[in-house]
């Protein structure tokens, strides 16, 4: 197959971490010029535009997850372990899904709207006096860290510590650069919570994952093995932990960066939750799933040869003027249908109602206590990672 950017000065390094501070001009000369994206270096094919990006992800019989959806290590052919259904196809992901869909049920999420309103007073109400405070660690990431370890049953005292061991193990480099730890996809940090709620249930997702019955994909009546229920605590704290801090983070930097808009919220709060849905829109917390192609796939720009990896831009796919008007604008009341940010499809995002309950109770407690606020750049960090993209830290001044 001919490659599309051939002649052309069009090059993606998906680890170039300087890329990550402004992807979107790229990423629209991608979407432009080559809408299949192949980089022969690091040898995968990429998908830019929303319509592509959603078939992909629709397409789950020809583009699997079953080897992972992050580009270097669905490269390293690791076996994953057993009930890390993200990284899993039907049936077994079927399976996996739907017993964490009966105890992490939408009904669960919106209940902890009050504990999650009472964390971000608790976070927000002692920097009142204060000149400023860090947007992210004195804020977007403790109430994520806190919402998921109590929904999981982590006792307080080393939830902020799982927080860090997340944060700190995020994947930076391609596949031949780092080991890659399989102790972070089966679960050994939370072994001895799990083993210890054996005996001592609760109301928790620990306890509920812990005695669930179902029919797995052979027939078989059974509960969660040992290994399932470890990969399943597993999967929900690192996919709650870091991606909500993050999506908290774009709040401050967005609106410190666009004050008229804030403005908007601050006279009208009901555009509050319109205003988190561009949030997501305009800075995805991550930037692109991959996917393993085990027959060719047909999209716009050519072809995805059998046994290639894909990845899909939702960065790219949330800006794309094919589907959101004037996309680089940001606009609190363009209720943006169509983003991809929680991907599309069997894989759509479990824990979204809850990232969007988070990000709007974050942002109503913080406009009733601070109406202004001003990012400082020079000391805003981003976490340098391929994947994810959000500020490590994040100061502001009120
Ligand atoms: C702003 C915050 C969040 C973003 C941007 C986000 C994004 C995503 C995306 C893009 C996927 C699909 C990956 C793929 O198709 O390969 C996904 C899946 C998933 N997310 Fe989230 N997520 C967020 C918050 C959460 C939270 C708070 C939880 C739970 C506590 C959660 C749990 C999950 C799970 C379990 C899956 C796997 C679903 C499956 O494979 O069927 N996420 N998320």
């Amino acid at each position: 197959m001919s490659v599309v950017q051939e002649g052309t000065d069009l090059y993606w390094d998906p680890y170039e971490i300087d890329l990550n501070m402004d992807p979107y001009p790229l990423l629209r000369r991608i979407r432009d010029e080559a809408p299949l994206y192949y980089n022969e270096r690091y040898d995968f094919y990429a998908l830019t535009r929303a319509a592509d990006v959603e078939h992909a992800f629709v397409d789950y019989k020809r583009l699997i997850n079953g080897k992972s959806d992050v580009l270097e290590l669905i490269q390293s052919g690791i076996d994953w372990p057993k009930g890390f259904f993200i990284f899993e196809d039907p049936p077994q992901h079927t399976k996996h899904r739907g017993v964490l869909s009966r105890i992490f049920t939408p009904k669960r999420m919106v209940e902890l709207e009050p504990d999650v309103r009472a964390f971000c007073a608790q976070c927000l109400d002692p920097l009142m006096e204060s000149d400023g405070f860090d947007f992210v660690e004195d804020f977007g990431g403790l109430v994520a860290a806190r919402v998921i370890g109590m929904m999981l049953g982590i006792p307080e005292r080393d939830q902020m510590a799982i927080r860090a061991h997340v944060e700190d193990n995020i994947r930076h480099s391609p596949r031949d650069e780092g080991e890659i730890d399989m102790g972070n996809f089966a679960g050994d940090l939370y072994a001895e919570y799990v083993d210890w709620r054996v005996d001592h249930p609760s109301d928790d997702l620990m306890t509920g994952l812990l005695n669930v019955e179902f029919e797995d994909e052979e027939g078989t009546v059974r509960k969660l093995t040992r290994e399932e229920v470890l990969t399943s605590v597993t999967l929900l704290s690192g996919a709650g932990n870091e991606t909500t801090a993050k999506l908290i983070g774009w709040t401050g930097k967005l609106l410190s960066d666009h004050p008229d808009e804030r403005r908007r919220l601050v006279e009208d709060p009901t555009l509050i939750p319109d205003a988190i849905e561009e949030i997501l829109r305009f800075e995805p917390p991550g930037m692109q799933n991959a996917r393993y192609a085990i027959e060719d796939v047909e999209f716009e720009g050519g072809v995805v040869p059998a046994d290639s990896v894909v990845v899909c831009s939702m960065a790219s796919a949330n800006r794309d003027e094919r589907r959101f008007p004037d996309p680089d604008r940001f606009d609190v009341g363009r209720k943006p249908k169509g983003h991809l940010t929680f991907a599309f499809g069997i894989h759509f995002c479990l824990g979204a109602a809850l990232a969007r309950l988070q990000g709007r109770v974050a942002l109503e407690e913080v406009l009733k206590r601070f109406p202004e606020w001003t990012v400082d750049d020079a000391k805003a960090e981003l976490v340098p990672s391929p994947t994810t993209r959000g500020f490590k830290t994040l100061p502001v001044a009120i």
